[in-house]
């Protein structure tokens, strides 16, 4: 197979121009992890045109069924590697290669809600990888969110918000445990989260970074992001909704009750409880679930696209393995 082939299915989003996630298929004639190696780098050009118009990349049917496979598939990009041990990701996680890891170890019942990776703090890969190993029985899909068309819809509706995000930007406030703890979404260590061995490092680093923190009677570390963006801008006319908010009101311990005790606009005051409604109930128009298949790799700009993870169910293990990059 030379050329790119290209697949339509039911619930893709189409902006007139493009579709959304762009689906590439194997037509058979890639059988080794060699050949889809020379393919990439034969297409490289056409398939980041794709991902940048369309902001994820499917790719279906073709020969990954390992780790290691999916690390050579993943490497043919060329992409500089992202490592979960050198970022900031407060989600527990396995490692197993370099580059590839285990994507969220949450349990099955609990919705990782939309975020872009890593928005909540200063350091963020610029791309991700996502490979199927194992799809659930049922449920499991990770939905992806184009953010360039869910801030379009706030600015239509809710104009001078839209202004106050780009304006003040975002600080959040996160909470890290003493011990990792897998039963949870954000569950990793202090330790573990700022590659520290002791507070004093702790401290360093975060101070590094321009946080603000408070160590708790616990042992767990409560920290404050310096300003960072909730909007940015691609290329001339993308402004995209770059950021964690969708994750941290749905998703964090007691957020949606209390918002503020997570999340604030840069200048500490509040972000208004129906603005946080109304981006979540929008997202879900630009919102299409992949319903993973066994051997399925997504690419996904983490910079335009937001994703997540749907609970799932049944007694296949689902086992989604990602790797990230930054370019
Ligand atoms: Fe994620």
């Amino acid at each position: 197979m030379t050329s790119i082939q290209t697949l339509s299915v039911p619930k893709q989003i189409d902006d007139g121009k493009h579709v959304f996630p762009q689906i590439i298929v194997n037509d058979g004639s890639l059988t080794s992890a060699d050949q889809c190696h020379a393919w990439i780098k034969q297409n490289l050009t056409e398939i980041e045109q794709h991902l940048e118009q369309s902001g994820a990349v499917l790719f279906r049917g073709f020969p990954i069924d390992s780790a290691e496979t999916f690390d050579e598939f993943s490497d043919s990009f060329d992409y500089p590697n992202f490592t979960y041990k050198e970022s900031l990701s407060n989600a527990v996680r396995i490692n197993f290669t370099e580059r590839v890891f285990t994507a969220n170890e949450a349990p099955k019942d609990v919705e990782i809600y939309l975020h872009h990776e890593m928005a909540q703090t200063p350091i963020s890969p610029s791309k991700l990888f996502f490979f199927c190993k194992t799809a659930a029985d049922e449920g499991g899909a990770t939905p992806l969110c184009r953010s360039d068309m869910l801030f379009s819809a706030l600015q239509q509706q809710m104009p001078e918000l839209a202004q106050e995000f780009i304006s003040k930007g975002l600080k959040y406030t996160t909470h890290m445990p003493a011990e990792n703890n897998a039963n949870s979404g954000q569950g990793r260590s202090w330790k573990s989260t700022l590659s520290v061995d002791s507070i004093e490092q702790a401290e360093q680093k975060l101070a590094d970074l321009g946080y603000s923190w408070d160590w708790q009677k616990d042992g767990s570390l409560k920290a404050t992001t310096p300003v960072l963006p909730a909007v940015i801008q691609m290329g001339e006319n993308r402004q995209v909704f770059y950021n964690q908010l969708i994750a941290a009101y749905m998703g964090w311990d007691g957020v949606r009750e209390n918002p503020s005790k997570a999340i604030t606009f840069g200048d500490d005051s509040d972000i208004p409880i129906e603005g946080l409604e109304l981006i979540n109930s929008l997202s879900h128009e630009f919102t299409f679930d992949l319903e993973w298949q066994d051997g399925d790799v997504a690419l996904v700009d983490n910079y335009l696209t937001m994703h997540g993870r749907r609970a799932y169910s049944g007694e296949r293990k689902r086992q989604v393995l990602v790797a990230l990059a930054i370019d």
